[in-house]
C-alpha cells in the first residue's frame, strides 16, 4: 500500500474520532431547505470545499453513490433528494468514518421527520476499487478526496466512477484546484496532501483527466477562492493560490470532434437577420443569448464575424445551451 495513501486514512481516522472544524472549510453555503435540519456534529465533520448537490441531477428517481462521506452532510443532502430506502450508498475505505456518519444520521433521524437511516447505505470500501457494480448508479459523487490521489491513482478512481455510472450518468465533484506551480516538497509532503492543500492540479490538467476517461459532456459549476499557501508558514518563495471547483462529469458518448466542455461561456448573435445558423447545430435566435461550449465558442469565433459576441468563462454553468 502507498504511504500517502496510508497518511490520509490516519488523518481521516483522527477526524472521525474528534471533529477538525475547518479542515476543508469554504465558502459554498451549506444548503438549507424546508424540514432539513443537519446535526452540529456533522456540519463540524463538513470536510468537502465546494457541494455537489444539485437538484437539477436528482430528476427520475436516481441511484446515488457518494465516495468518502466523512461526517455524512452531503449523503443527508442527497437524500433529502431521493428519499427511499438504499436511494443513497456511501463508500469510505476509513472504519471510524464509517461509524461517526452512522451515528451523525441517527442523530439525523431525531430531527428530520421525512429521514429514515436505511435511506442511506453505508459500505465500506476504497475509491481506487469501489465494491460497486458495473452501470449501476445514476450520479456519483465526491468532494475533495480525489485531490488527494496522485496521477496514477486519479486514473484508476475516474475509471472507477465511470464504471460504476450507467450510461449518460452524472459524475458530480468539488475540488481544490491551482494554477500555480506546487514545489515538490509540498506536492509529496504527505500530510499537506491529505489536507486538500498540495495535491491540486490545474484546472485544465483537471479537466483532461475526466475527458481522457471517456465523460464526453463537461460541466464546470463553480469556482471560488479556497486557500493561499505562502512562504511563511509552507515551504515555496512564492504565494501559492488555490480554488475549489465544482464538475459534473457526464458519461455521454465522445464526440467525434472532442468533448463538450462548457466553462460559462455564451454567444449572442446581434447581426441584422431574424437568428444565425452555423449549420453545426446551433442556431443563434438574434440577441438571444445561447450557452455553448469551449470548442463551439472557439469555432464561433473563428468565424471572424462582426456580429456574433462570444463571452468569457463565468465558471459558472449549470445546463441548458448546446454544444
Ligand atoms: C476530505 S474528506 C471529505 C469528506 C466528505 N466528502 C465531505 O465533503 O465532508 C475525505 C473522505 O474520504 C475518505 N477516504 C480517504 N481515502 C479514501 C479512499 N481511498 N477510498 C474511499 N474513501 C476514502 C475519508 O475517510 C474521508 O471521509
Amino acid at each position: 500500500m502507498n504511504s500517502y495513501l496510508e497518511t490520509t486514512k490516519e488523518l481521516y481516522r483522527d477526524a472521525a474520532i474528534e471533529p477538525n472544524v475547518g479542515l476543508c472549510c469554504t465558502t459554498t453555503p451549506v444548503w438549507s431547505l424546508p424540514g432539513l435540519e443537519i446535526p452540529k456534529r456533522m456540519l463540524q465533520m463538513n470536510y468537502g470545499c465546494g457541494s455537489t448537490v444539485n437538484p437539477r441531477d436528482l430528476v427520475n428517481n436516481p441511484k446515488i453513490l457518494y465516495v468518502g462521506v466523512g461526517g455524512g452532510m452531503e449523503l443527508l443532502q442527497f437524500a433529502y433528494f431521493s428519499r427511499q430506502k438504499g436511494g443513497v450508498i456511501g463508500v469510505d475505505v476509513v472504519d471510524e468514518m464509517l461509524s461517526a456518519s452512522r451515528g451523525n444520521f441517527a442523530e439525523a433521524e431525531k430531527h428530520n421527520s421525512w429521514f429514515k437511516s436505511d435511506f442511506v447505505e453505508l459500505v465500506k470500501g476504497d475509491a481506487l476499487n469501489l465494491p460497486i457494480g458495473d452501470e449501476s448508479v445514476d450520479v456519483a459523487a465526491q468532494n475533495c478526496l480525489f485531490n488527494i490521489f496522485h496521477n496514477e491513482d486519479l486514473k484508476t478512481a475516474l475509471a472507477e466512477m465511470y464504471r460504476v455510472l450507467k450510461p449518460h450518468g452524472r459524475l458530480v465533484m468539488s475540488d481544490p484546484i491551482c494554477e500555480n506551480d506546487i514545489p515538490e516538497e509540498l506536492r509529496e509532503d504527505e500530510r499537506l496532501r491529505a489536507l486538500c492543500l498540495s495535491g491540486s492540479l490545474p484546472m485544465k490538467e483537471y479537466i483532461k483527466m475526466l475527458t481522457d476517461i471517456g465523460f464526453g459532456t463537461i460541466e464546470i459549476r463553480a469556482k471560488r477562492p479556497y486557500r493561499i499557501l505562502d512562504p511563511k508558514h509552507y515551504a515555496t518563495n512564492k504565494l501559492i493560490y488555490i480554488e475549489s471547483l465544482e464538475v459534473c462529469a457526464i458519461k455521454d458518448p465522445m464526440p467525434e470532434d472532442g468533448p463538450c466542455v462548457f466553462t460559462g461561456k455564451t454567444a449572442i448573435y446581434y447581426g441584422d437577420k431574424e437568428y444565425f445558423d452555423d449549420k453545426k447545430g446551433h442556431v443563434l435566435m438574434h440577441n438571444q443569448p445561447l450557452s455553448v461550449c469551449d470548442k463551439t465558442a472557439s469555432a464561433l469565433q473563428s468565424l471572424g464575424r462582426d456580429d456574433i459576441f462570444i463571452s468569457e468563462s463565468t465558471f459558472f454553468y449549470d445546463g441548458g445551451g448546446c454544444c
